[in-house]
């Protein structure tokens, strides 16, 4: 029996930083408490194992209103830069896991905004990431993800437009809403800021698929880029199975020789490890 696990399986790099992150920083009794805004991975073994070491998960502005000391941990998704500001007005100690990728796409709007530029956000308006770049605009701005919203548009032509994406968001899709926006747009700068960490794990899970008689896809069952990977993978192989942890491989029916594993990007490595582990005594 072969077991293939994909390489890029798992956490990517700007999540597996800010989960050390906090776990360092949870490591360290003076730092105690340890606020993290929005919770650091949609993982709940990983929340809940961070809960047991003092890190709780904070949700709102109110919330953090109400902190008068401790540790604030900006997870890889990123916020405004009013945060940052109430962090110190509030003497919180700060601690900045934001993903690099998004740090960049900060500066650029910030930077863009602030000698006049309009800026477009490709992106979806309810993402935690997309509403931190909102908030690095310093003058005007609007989140588009449709040709609808591009055409509702009303900016005047001379206006230099300064184009930025999510990091997750479709590359082909990009392409096309860009295209759109040239028609209308004369003076456009166009940043294609799209990760490819995203679209290397499915390139890198459907060619796996590709190869094995049976798929495990691991992942919570609320991820929606696991939920992704499980119909890409599906696609290439019908026996494809969408587990949480290794003990859900009891319910499995594993067929055939050569068994392939992915993760999405919110499975910790343990978890990984233990299914591969787990996935010989099937047979
Ligand atoms: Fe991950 Fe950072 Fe890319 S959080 S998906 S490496 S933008």
């Amino acid at each position: 029996m072969e077991v293939k696990l994909a390489k890029t399986a798992g956490f990517c790099f700007g999540v597996k930083r800010a989960v050390e992150t906090v776990y360092e920083q949870a490591a360290q009794p003076e730092q105690l408490p340890i606020y993290t805004f929005g919770p650091i991975i949609h993982n709940e073994e990983v929340t809940a194992d961070l809960e047991k070491k003092g890190v709780r998960i904070i949700h709102s502005e109110e919330e953090l209103r109400k902190l008068e000391k401790g540790t604030l941990i900006i997870r890889s998704h990123g916020v405004g830069e009013h945060i940052y500001k109430m962090a110190e007005e509030q003497n919180l100690h700060l601690v900045d896991a934001t993903c690099p990728f998004v740090k960049k796409i900060h500066k650029i709007v910030k930077e863009a905004s602030d000698k006049g530029d309009y800026i477009i956000i490709i992106g979806s308006k309810e993402h935690p990431e997309v509403q931190g770049i909102c908030g690095w605009c310093h003058g005007e701005y609007c989140v588009i993800s449709t040709e609808e919203e591009i055409r509702a548009l009303s900016i005047p032509k001379e206006k230099k437009v300064t184009v930025v994406s999510q990091t997750t968001f479709n590359l082909v899709k990009f392409k096309y809403l860009v295209a759109v926006l040239e028609k209308i747009c004369y003076n456009l700068y166009i940043v294609n800021t799209i990760c490819n960490a995203t679209s290397e794990r499915q390139v890198e899970a459907k060619q796996i698929a590709t190869e094995v008689d049976s798929m495990i896809v691991i992942g919570g069952k609320t991820s929606s880029n696991t939920q992704k990977l499980y119909e890409i993978c599906k696609e290439e192989c019908k026996n494809t199975y969408y587990i949480q942890t290794a003990k859900d491989l009891e319910t499995v029916q594993l067929e055939g020789d050569v068994i392939g594993i992915t993760a999405g990007a919110s499975t910790p490595k343990n978890i990984i490890e233990e299914v591969q582990a787990n996935v010989r005594f099937k047979f």
